[in-house]
């Protein structure tokens, strides 16, 4: 295994690469190569507090953008045979981005992504699981794919298989395993859309002011990331009793039933009111 720590032009007997032409000081860095044919890509313009890749097998690769606002990132991955990750410009984390790839699968972050504290985005399980039946494995590495201006809440979790559109946030501890359209908040695990039609803006509530920022006019200037969501509503979720009572649950692959665009905030009210009136009716 070839270890290096400090973030500069480099190449091996076994072509493993690092591509980096810049000469900001950077943070803690450890590249770790233990197969052949890894490429590191770093921008010259990258800000890295912290970056720790371990490439476990070959031909694995890793590309880290340009950051001209000198927001900074830490990052920590592991990244297996043939398996890409890649970080577009303008990349901000708070506290280490843990990340995983393997078995020829892909990550990848467009421009602008800010991830808070404590989040993972995993392609992989980091272990397999097969069908006792078939043999056949069951957890596959799938690709994730995080869209331009997207904010991933505090301890939030993307897996193998997310596709989050532009502009959509992911609230705290949420766990994401599907797809998000543009310009949504998603929750929960796994995560589910519970606003439409939103946009969020960097500005920070205490650090900028005004100090009270009650629409849109307040901030000034506003990113381009003001659009409305372009993916239709899904139609309402099946009901629990339905499978609790053995019943066939219509709806259930129709698109969007596991967790893509479920049935949004207005629903829920709408479901939540009707009982608390038919509650006061009895009464
Ligand atoms: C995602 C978030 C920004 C959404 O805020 P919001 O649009 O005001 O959402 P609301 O509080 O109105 O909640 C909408 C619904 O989602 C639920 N919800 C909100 N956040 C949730 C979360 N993190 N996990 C699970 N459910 C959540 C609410 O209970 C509510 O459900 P209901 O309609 O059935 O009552 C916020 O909830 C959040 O997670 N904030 C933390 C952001 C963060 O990590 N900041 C760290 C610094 S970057």
């Amino acid at each position: 295994m070839t270890v290096i720590t400090v973030l500069e032009s480099f190449e091996d007997a076994d072509g493993n690469v690092v591509e980096y032409r810049g000469t900001k000081p950077q943070g803690k860095i450890r590249v770790a190569f233990s197969g052949s044919g890894n490429r590191l890509v770093v921008h010259p313009g990258a800000s890295l507090e912290g970056l720790d890749v371990s490439f476990d097998c070959n031909n694995g690769t890793m590309r880290i953008g340009n950051n001209p606002r000198g927001r900074k990132i830490t990052v920590t991955a592991r990244i297996g045979e043939d398996s890409t990750i890649d970080l577009g410009d303008d990349l901000s984390t708070t506290g280490r981005l843990a990340m995983s790839v393997a078995e020829g699968g892909t990550i990848r972050l467009a421009a602008g992504v800010m991830v808070a504290a404590e989040c993972q985005i995993r392609a992989d399980d980091a272990h397999p699981i097969f069908s006792i039946r078939t043999g056949k494995r069951v957890n596959p590495v799938k690709d994730i794919e995080i869209g331009e201006h997207v904010w991933l809440g505090m301890r939030s979790v993307v897996l193998g298989g997310a596709r989050i559109e532009r502009g959509s946030v992911i609230g705290l501890g949420s766990v994401v395993t599907g797809h998000v359209p543009n310009n949504c908040v998603a929750v929960g695990a796994p995560a589910r859309v519970v606003r439409r039609d939103i946009a969020w803006e960097r500005t920070h509530l205490t650090l900028k002011p005004p100090y009270y920022k009650p629409d849109a006019a307040s901030l000034g200037d506003l990113s381009p990331y003001w659009d409305l969501t372009e993916a239709p509503e899904a139609p309402a979720r099946p009901r629990a009793c339905a499978s609790a009572c053995g019943a066939s649950s219509p709806g259930a692959d129709a698109p969007g039933a596991r967790g893509h665009f479920p049935a949004g905030r207005d629903t829920s009210r709408r479901t939540r009111d009707d009982a608390a009136r038919r509650t006061r009716e009895a009464e």
